[in-house]
C-alpha cells in the first residue's frame, strides 16, 4: 500500500490513522520505519505515540536506543538503531524486555533478527517536497493491519 505525505501533517495524520489500524491489543507487534535520514521515521512515531494517548515530549531514542511508554494499550517502545554498528552490541540489550509491547524501530536494518520476526515495514521516501510511504504485512498481524489501514484510506 502507498500514500503520498505531501507535509508533515500529513505524515502525523496517517500515524493517526494507522493507530485505528492496530489491534486494541497491540503488545507483541514490531513495526519497522525506514528510509534515509531525514525521511521522517521519527515523526511518524511520535504521531503514532502521541495518537496512543502520550501527552509529552517524545525524545529521539538515538543515544538512549530505547524510549519507553506507558500507555493505555500497553507498554510502547520507540527504538533507534542508527548508532548500533551491529548485531552483536544488541547481545546486551535486553530485547526480551520489550516483547510484550509494541515496538516501532527506526533502522533496523541494524538488527536483522529483530527485523526478520517483524509484522510490518513502513519505508519512507523523499518525494519532492514531500514524502511517499510504502506499508508492507510481513505477518498475518501486519497484514490485518494493512488491510484496516486500507479501509480507513478508503
Ligand atoms: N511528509 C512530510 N513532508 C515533508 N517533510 C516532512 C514530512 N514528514 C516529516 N517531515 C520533516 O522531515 C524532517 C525529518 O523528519 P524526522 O526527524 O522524522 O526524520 P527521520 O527519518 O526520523 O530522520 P533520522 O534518520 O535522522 O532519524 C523533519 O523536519 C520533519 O518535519
Ligand atoms: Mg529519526
Amino acid at each position: 500500500m502507498n500514500v503520498n505525505l505531501p507535509d508533515e501533517a500529513a505524515t502525523i495524520a496517517c500515524a493517526e490513522q494507522f493507530r485505528k489500524a492496530l489491534p486494541p491489543n497491540p503488545g507483541g507487534i514490531t513495526v519497522l520505519l525506514e528510509g534515509e535520514l531525514g525521511a521522517g521515521k521519527s515523526t511518524f512515531a511520535r504521531g503514532l505515540i502521541r495518537a496512543l494517548g502520550h501527552e509529552g515530549a517524545v525524545p529521539s531514542p538515538t543515544y538512549t536506543l530505547v524510549e519507553p511508554y506507558e500507555l493505555r494499550v500497553g507498554m510502547v517502545y520507540h527504538v533507534d538503531l542508527y548508532r548500533v554498528a551491529g548485531e552483536e552490541e544488541l547481545r546486551f540489550l535486553g530485547w526480551h524486555e520489550l516483547d510484550s509491547g509494541l515496538r516501532l524501530v527506526e533502522w533496523p536494518d541494524r538488527a536483522p533478527e529483530l527485523a526478520n520476526s517483524a509484522d510490518i515495514r513502513l519505508v519512507l521516501d523523499f518525494d519532492g517536497p514531500g514524502r511517499r510511504l510504502e506499508i508492507q504485512g510481513l505477518s498475518e498481524d501486519g497484514h490485518e493491519i494493512l488491510a484496516r489501514m486500507a479501509a480507513l484510506n478508503g
